[in-house]
């Protein structure tokens, strides 16, 4: 029998972990590493059999639970068909049934040209990087060459290769190699936080979005197109904002002749509790980037989705040289695709909007003792994300320093008490698989608000 022990040394040994100070895992460290040897639904185990409820759906994936025996089964069927071939030249089933699904179900609005064309790839940060080089790439195409930047929002978070990282927000993630990118323009975000006390969210959105007003007047000449993340800003903490901006942000587009990239990665598939977050404002953007739950969280695979008028620009004979020369090795990936199926069948198989409504407001029920927390500055809600921000003075929008580690504290009671949370700094928040139960609902909400007593008790 092997032991979390065994594994946490052989993993420190060659291993070289994402997004980790490595150093915080070694003995006696912040971070203490946890090898995990199975899951099943909202649960993962590890090698001393001690459970954790995944409250984060393993980084925003994991929708349906792990293990979710209708994925399972489509991917065993496809291996036992088709297991890999190269997209480029060749075709297959699972690749052709989800790209007609997608294309039924991506969100539509009058006046607006539907999505119709997907293109894949495997990790969401890819997903964007086709999204930006297809929209320059079809202003080129245009007899517009000059369109060649991004507007970008503050705080925003868009993936870890150089393009995608080149569109997010300033900060940790992306210090350390900004002289290797093209800043973007970069517009204040809506996040509804900084509101003044009384406003309205959508008061304050609207306010928020004269300031992209102005700068798409100002650089459309130049820009290719703006990219968002629609509604909530994931990593940037969770900061969410009304939905009436995507409304604006598609008018201003449309009139400007620039792109919208909705980049959905974190919060399409049911998340805000719509199916896609552009739902909430009827907006149908150019670029629909799509990936985590896509495929339930079982395998990496991602999409980006256009418009019949972008895939116009790129047809032309072969001597044109129009074509949009991308590719990745494991794009469309059969069984990955067949996961993605097993999601969408699932989609099909029961109305997880309503669930997740009832699901949403247990977890608002039970956090909402949080909301008279002395250390509590913001509790807020989209659907199935729940964050709470916890700040040294609420009163006086005094923020715990970084150094403190304050989240970390949350994180390790979590650990200790059975519930993965990993918390944005000091934001600490839910996001777990749509399957949850209600004792393991309200084993986490427990776990989370005893974490945060616990983490600004002095
Ligand atoms: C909104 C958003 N975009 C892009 C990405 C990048 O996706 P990936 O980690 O699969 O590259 C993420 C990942 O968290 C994300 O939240």
């Amino acid at each position: 029998m092997t032991t979390n022990a065994d594994w946490i040394s052989r993993s420190l040994a060659h291993v070289w972990h994402p997004c980790t100070q490595m150093r915080d895992h070694e003995a006696g460290g912040a971070l203490p590493l946890v090898p995990i040897a199975s899951a099943e639904g909202v649960w993962l185990t590890d090698f001393d059999g001690k459970r954790y409820i995944d409250a984060v759906s393993s980084w925003w994936t994991n929708i349906f639970g792990h293990r979710n025996p209708r994925i399972v089964e489509r991917v065993k069927a496809q291996l036992d068909r088709l297991d890999h071939v190269l997209l480029g030249g060749f075709s297959h089933q699972p690749v052709v049934e989800l790209s007609e699904r997608l294309v039924r179900i991506a969100p539509k609005s009058a006046g607006s040209e539907a999505l119709t064309r997907c293109f894949y790839a495997d990790n969401g940060s890819s997903a964007i990087e086709v999204a930006l080089k297809m929209s320059a790439h079809y202003w080129r195409n245009v007899g517009q060459p000059g369109k060649t930047r991004f507007i970008a929002l503050d705080n925003a978070y868009h993936g870890e290769t150089l393009g995608a990282l080149g569109v997010s927000g300033e900060g940790m993630y992306r210090d350390a190699y900004s002289p290797l990118m093209q800043p973007p323009i970069v517009v204040p975000s809506p996040d509804c936080f900084d509101r003044t006390p009384g406003e309205s969210w959508e008061d304050y959105t609207r306010r928020r979005f004269r300031l992209m007003e102005e700068t798409l007047a100002k650089h459309a000449h130049e820009v290719a197109a703006v990219i968002v993340e629609p509604l909530v800003q994931c990593a940037g903490g969770m900061r969410m904002y009304h939905p009436i901006y995507l409304k604006l942000l598609r008018d201003a587009c449309t009139r400007h002749g620039v792109h919208y990239i909705a980049d959905e990665i974190a919060v399409g598939f049911g998340r805000t509790g719509r199916m896609f977050a552009n739902e909430w404002s009827q907006t149908t953007p150019d670029f629909l980037c799509l990936s985590k739950g896509l495929t339930g969280g079982t395998l990496p695979l991602a999409v980006t989705m256009t418009t019949n008028t972008v895939y116009e620009a790129f047809y032309a004979d072969y001597a044109a040289q129009r074509a949009f020369l991308h590719s990745h090795s494991y794009t469309g990936n059969p069984l990955a695709c067949a996961a993605a199926l097993g999601a969408l069948d699932l989609f099909e198989q029961e109305d997880w909007t309503a669930r997740n409504r009832i699901t949403s407001a247990g977890i608002w029920g039970l956090m909402g003792e949080l909301a008279t927390h002395r250390n509590v500055i913001d509790l807020r809600q989209q659907g199935m994300i729940l964050a709470v921000e916890i700040a040294r003075n609420p009163r006086k929008r005094e923020a715990y320093p970084a150094s403190e580690r304050r989240g970390l504290r949350v994180y390790r009671h979590g650990l200790e008490h059975g519930v993965l949370l990993r918390p944005l700094g000091n934001v600490i928040y839910l996001m777990p698989p749509y399957v949850i139960d209600d004792d393991a609902l309200v084993q986490m909400c427990r776990v989370a608000i005893d974490g945060i007593h616990a983490a600004t008790r002095d």
